[in-house]
């Protein structure tokens, strides 16, 4: 939300991949931007669409998420990384990373952040504690050129005066303490056991026609449904079973993505896990037969699984 106040004016153009981080697409949008949608590929942002881009609208910043995407738990490859610091610097374009996941890996070390490959000063990059320690910490961080920072740090003054210096101390004293590191190595053993349970039963319990990816890190699972169907509709009957996902719709810049959800493997045990895509399956099998009989459940009237 800062950045977006800093640099964007109503009407810019700002890039963001397809589909993105709607918290971010939020915050543009209240910024006044226009959203230039670019899609990716196995290799994540598609360089050679944001190039054709970047030559005919002058974008005013490219938003990304090159580690384990949210939501679709991508990872951009190194030479990818490469090309779009390139095209930054010929462009001209600031480039803002946003890495809350990239600490989260369960197979090998995804590629360095783009901030790390960039000699001209080009990438700001954004990062958080929601994801290592807790959500309700509301702690980031940010690197990012000194002229950058300063401007951030004046709008930050008049919107809330300053983070919370507690919270500030009580995580500088958990890292100084070494305290961190041993919590993402637990985090590296537990979440990928409870990434295998998903991608277990979602192998062995969903009936034909739903589709997902296998993310080498992060939070998500990012599914698809195939035949005509919407989430929507799976939600609704999925939440009769006490089970909630999040919409893919609202990552979509374009307002698509009608057929894709985001099922978070993190939070829940792994028994939890399996029971809950189980009743996912079964949602899915009534939508399938068109038995939507009962009117939608109400929010707040059944506690999620999953
Ligand atoms: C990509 C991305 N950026 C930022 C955030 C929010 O971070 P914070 O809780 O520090 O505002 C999230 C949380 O979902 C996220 O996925």
């Amino acid at each position: 939300d800062l950045i977006a106040r800093a640099l964007i004016k109503p009407g810019d153009p700002v890039v963001v991949e397809t589909p993105s981080y709607l918290g971010a697409l939020s915050a543009f949008r209240a910024a006044g931007a226009r959203l230039l949608g670019v899609p990716m590929d196995r290799e994540g942002l598609r360089t050679d669409v944001l190039e054709r881009l970047l030559i005919r609208y002058r974008p005013q910043l490219i938003y990304t998420l090159p580690t384990f995407q949210n939501p679709s738990g991508r990872v951009m490859s190194l030479e990818r990384r490469q090309t779009l610091l390139s095209l930054a610097q010929r462009y001209q374009v600031p480039i803002l990373e946003d890495d809350p996941y990239g600490e989260l890996y369960y197979d090998e070390p995804p590629p360095p952040p783009l901030k790390s490959l960039d000699r001209q000063g080009h990438a700001i990059y954004l990062s958080t504690f929601s994801k290592i320690l807790f959500p309700g910490i509301r702690l980031g961080w940010l690197v990012a050129p000194r002229p950058v920072v300063d401007r951030l740090a004046s709008i930050k003054q008049y919107t809330d005066l300053h983070t919370n210096t507690l919270a500030q101390w009580a995580v500088t004293e958990f890292i100084h303490r070494g305290w961190l590191d041993s919590h993402l190595a637990t985090l590296r053993r537990e979440y990928p056991r409870r990434r295998r349970a998903m991608l277990d039963a979602l192998r062995d319990l969903t009936p034909h026609g739903l589709y997902w990816n296998e993310p080498p890190g992060g939070f998500y699972v990012w599914c698809r449904l195939g035949q005509g169907l919407r989430s929507r509709e799976l939600l609704t009957e999925a939440v009769r079973r006490r089970v909630v996902f999040v919409l893919g719709e609202p990552f979509y810049a374009d307002g698509d993505g009608q057929d894709t959800f985001r099922l978070n493997f993190t939070y829940h045990s792994e028994r939890d896990i399996q029971e809950g895509i189980r009743r996912l399956s079964q949602a899915l099998a009534t939508l399938r037969r068109g038995r939507r009989k009962r009117p939608a459940i109400q929010p707040g009237e059944a506690r999620p699984i999953v």
